[in-house]
Formats: C-alpha cells, sequence, structure tokens
C-alpha cells in the first residue's frame, strides 16, 4: 500500500470531526438558540475536516499542489487581446487565450452543480491546462464540499488493465469504482499513450457511464483536433472517432492558445 493510501485509510477511520474544537466541545454538533429554542447544528469543523479530506481524497500529484485559481497569472495583454475580440484565435476551433480559460474555469466553478457539462482543455505543453484543471477541482472541494479525484491518463489505463479479468476477457468494473462513480472526475493527458481496442472500448464505457450518469468529467490534451504538420496525429486518431465524438457532447471545448509557461521568457506580465 502506498503511504499516502494509507494515510487516506486512517484518515477514514478517524471521526469527522475536530476533537479539541471549543466550539462544540469534541461533538460535531454546535448547540445554538433560535426564536427561543434550544437546537443544533453542525459544528464548521465537520464542514473543515469534511473538506481536508475531500483534498486528500482527490489524489492531486505534489508537483501541481500550488495549482490553484489565484496563482493562475493573466497580463493585461491577454486581457486586451479578450477586448479586440481574441484577434488570431479561431472561434471555430474553439481557440481561446488564457484569460478566456481562466473565464471558463470561473464560470464553470460558479454554476456547478446546477451545470454538469464538463470541460476540455486542449493545446500545447504549457499553456495553463492541468493548472486550471486542478485548480477547478481545489474549488469545488473547497467551496462547495464536491468530492472530485484527479486521474492521471496513465494510471487510468493502468486500472483498466487492473480491471481485465482474463477468464471472462472482459473488465471487472467493480475494480474501475470510484472512477466511475466520483462526482467530479479530472482526467489529465488524455491520449497520452496509446490504446489497444479493448482498453479504447472500456475507456469508452467509463466516460459513456459518467455521461449517463450526469457526472462530470474534465480532461486535458495535448492531442489537438487538426495537425499541425502531416506526421502528427489528432486527438481523434489517439482515441479514436466516437470518444472523440462523446467528449463534445459532454464537455465544452476550450483549445488554449498561449506560449509555454514553463519555458524561460515565455511570458512576461505587465
Ligand atoms: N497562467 C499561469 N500562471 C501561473 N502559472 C502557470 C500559468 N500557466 C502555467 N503555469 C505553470 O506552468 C507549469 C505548466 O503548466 P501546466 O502543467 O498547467 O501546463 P499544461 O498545459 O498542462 O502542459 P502539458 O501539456 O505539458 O501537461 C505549471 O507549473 C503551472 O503551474
Ligand atoms: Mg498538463
Ligand atoms: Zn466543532
Amino acid at each position: 500500500m502506498r503511504e499516502s493510501e494509507q494515510a487516506r485509510g486512517e484518515q477514514q477511520q478517524q471521526p469527522m470531526f475536530d476533537e479539541n474544537c471549543p466550539i462544540c466541545e469534541g461533538t460535531g454538533w454546535e448547540r445554538i438558540v433560535e426564536d427561543g429554542f434550544e437546537k443544533v447544528k453542525r459544528c464548521q469543523c465537520y464542514y473543515q475536516v469534511r473538506r481536508k479530506r475531500l483534498l486528500l481524497a482527490a489524489r492531486i500529484p505534489r508537483r501541481y499542489s500550488h495549482c490553484t485559481l489565484e496563482q493562475f497569472k493573466v497580463s493585461e495583454h491577454d486581457y486586451e487581446e479578450i477586448a479586440k475580440k481574441g484577434k488570431g484565435l479561431d472561434p471555430s476551433k474553439h481557440q481561446v487565450n488564457i484569460a478566456v480559460a481562466k473565464f471558463a474555469a470561473e464560470n464553470f466553478i460558479r454554476q456547478y452543480p446546477t451545470r454538469k457539462e464538463g470541460i476540455l482543455f486542449m493545446g500545447n505543453c504549457g499553456v495553463g491546462k492541468t493548472h486550471l484543471s486542478v485548480a477547478i477541482i481545489r474549488e469545488l472541494i473547497e467551496k462547495k464540499g464536491v468530492p472530485c479525484m484527479f486521474y492521471d491518463f496513465r494510471d487510468l489505463l493502468k486500472e483498466i488493465q487492473a480491471s481485465y479479468d482474463p477468464q471472462s476477457q472482459t473488465s471487472e468494473f467493480f475494480v474501475l469504482d470510484p472512477v466511475l462513480t466520483i462526482d467530479v472526475l479530472l482526467l489529465d493527458e488524455l491520449g497520452a499513450a496509446r490504446v489497444t481496442d479493448w482498453m479504447l472500448d472500456t475507456l469508452t464505457y467509463i466516460l459513456n457511464t459518467r455521461y449517463n450518469e450526469n457526472l462530470t468529467t474534465i480532461i486535458t490534451s495535448n492531442w489537438l483536433d487538426e495537425k499541425k504538420d502531416n506526421n502528427e496525429q489528432t486527438l481523434e486518431d489517439r482515441i479514436g472517432k466516437r470518444l472523440r465524438s462523446r467528449l463534445s457532447e459532454m464537455c465544452k471545448v476550450y483549445e488554449i492558445i498561449g506560449p509555454d509557461f514553463r519555458r524561460k521568457g515565455g511570458r512576461i506580465f505587465s
């Protein structure tokens, strides 16, 4: 068992309140007086403990622990570009700059769970797809107490492989829980590894199930809908026509156009 999993297991067994809380004296319930009657309500420590637990359960990798909305910087230049109606960005390809992508993330958070349509962020390396997506699930957990989970695409493939039962030659889908049931799944780097036909079938099953159950999926991918040169593949080449088209129904698609944030000098803030 991985260390973090063990920590999670131990957390699950601990009570859902702070035993040293001065407000509820470690009961999880706060006494209040309303209209002359004494009542109890959930103490704030209950919500704090719940959020802490949800955050741990979300499995956000440590290298993305700094990814919050606040830390996602947008320059004056990016805002000016919106004012110029996104010159150079092709709306038919859902192209947006990072300012619009951040607005989209903020809108999504505000509207969830009334609107449950997910988001597909496509784009080149380092434009901030994972940062924004992690920021979204972090906000949903912290502000709305929504159970969310981060999954790297390659890790999901490993789970799909683990679900394979050689005897029946099909997947044992209970292995794939909670990928099938979590309220919000963040699937990072879709298409980053090659998939076999049966893996693709299982992946399609997972995403279809989530769609049918009205669960939200946020996806990032390096692969685009159009090739930049002849040798390159598209997202559809990587995951098949059927799944690519399903993603358009499940998610609002944005292709983020911007410099690679990781490269030195890639961005100058005004
Ligand atoms: N607008 C931004 N403000 C602050 N930090 C940013 C911004 N965009 C990206 N970063 C940082 O740059 C690094 C790369 O961003 P991120 O991992 O989100 O890119 P990506 O689009 O997911 O790239 P890849 O396709 O390689 O996965 C991260 O450390 C991220 O926090
Ligand atoms: Mg990424
Ligand atoms: Zn308390």
